[in-house]
């Protein structure tokens, strides 16, 4: 077992190891959110953005898989952490007992799991199309460097997808979900790290409860706003 491998099989490193690759998960959640928010802008600016990503060729695969790997080694710690605190709890806790870490923490375990559930579905929506593969497969035409060229409608796709109720919903519960798994999770990050103090905890508080509302309502905002036609007009129904 190597010296790393030992670190994380400790509690304080699998700690450590979940706010790190939670921190890491975070500015994806981030990064993906000023991604998906060109939907403001139209067409041509998502469009691009995406021909972008798929640009950088064999770059973008080693991003997908230091993505994959954080996701991953998360979810590995979560289990081995919540293992652990089964087995050092030797007497269950009486009904009337259940402390407030225990309950945000049995609620990090079912939101993770719904986010983690929704990203598959997700993946299958929208960048597998195995969901809904009429929407998935729009191209249009655009002139590059003097010729014309094919390329993937991501715009229409998103659009086309958030005119169906079904999809609004689901993507909205699931934009609650993933709230509430990040305000519980900033938390405990600044617990892990030693950051609690009676005069700025409440603060610290705050601040988590409003980065994960603003991601949350960031994210919401383009299937309801597609659906009530307040962006996605250049859409074609
Ligand atoms: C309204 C909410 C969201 C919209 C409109 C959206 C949109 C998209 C689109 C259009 C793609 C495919 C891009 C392409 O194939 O060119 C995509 C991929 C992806 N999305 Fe989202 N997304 C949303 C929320 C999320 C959330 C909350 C997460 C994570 C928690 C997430 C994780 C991913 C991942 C992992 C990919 C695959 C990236 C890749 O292909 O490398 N998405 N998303």
């Amino acid at each position: 077992m190597s010296r790393f491998q030992r670190l994380l099989a400790s509690s304080i490193g699998a700690k450590v190891g979940m706010a790190v690759t939670g921190i890491l998960l975070s500015f994806f959640v981030i990064g993906h959110l000023m991604g998906n928010l060109l939907v403001y802008q139209g067409r041509q600016a998502v469009n691009d953005y995406a021909a972008f990503l798929k640009g950088l060729g064999p770059w973008l695969w080693v991003v997908r898989a230091g993505l994959l790997s954080v996701f991953v080694l998360h979810i590995v710690l979560a289990i081995q952490l919540k293992r652990r605190n089964r087995a050092a709890r030797t007497v269950g806790y009486a009904k009337d007992h259940v402390n407030v870490a225990t309950v945000a923490s049995r609620y990090m375990v079912l939101t993770g799991m719904c986010v983690l559930a929704f990203v598959l579905l997700h993946l299958a929506h929208f960048t597998l199309g195995w969901i809904d593969p009429a929407t998935h497969a729009v191209t249009e035409k655009v002139i590059q460097g003097g010729v014309e060229i094919e390329r993937h409608d991501v715009y229409q796709m998103v659009v086309a997808g958030f005119r169906q109720p079904v999809y609004v919903v689901i993507y909205v519960v699931a934009m609650v979900l993933l709230g509430t798994h990040l305000f519980h999770g900033l938390q405990s990050l600044f617990q892990t790290l030693g950051v609690r103090h009676p005069g700025y905890t409440p603060t610290i508080v705050r601040v988590c409860r409003l980065v994960a509302v603003a991601l949350s309502a960031g994210y919401i905002s383009i299937p309801v706003g597609v659906l009530l036609g307040l962006t996605g007009a250049e859409g074609a129904s």
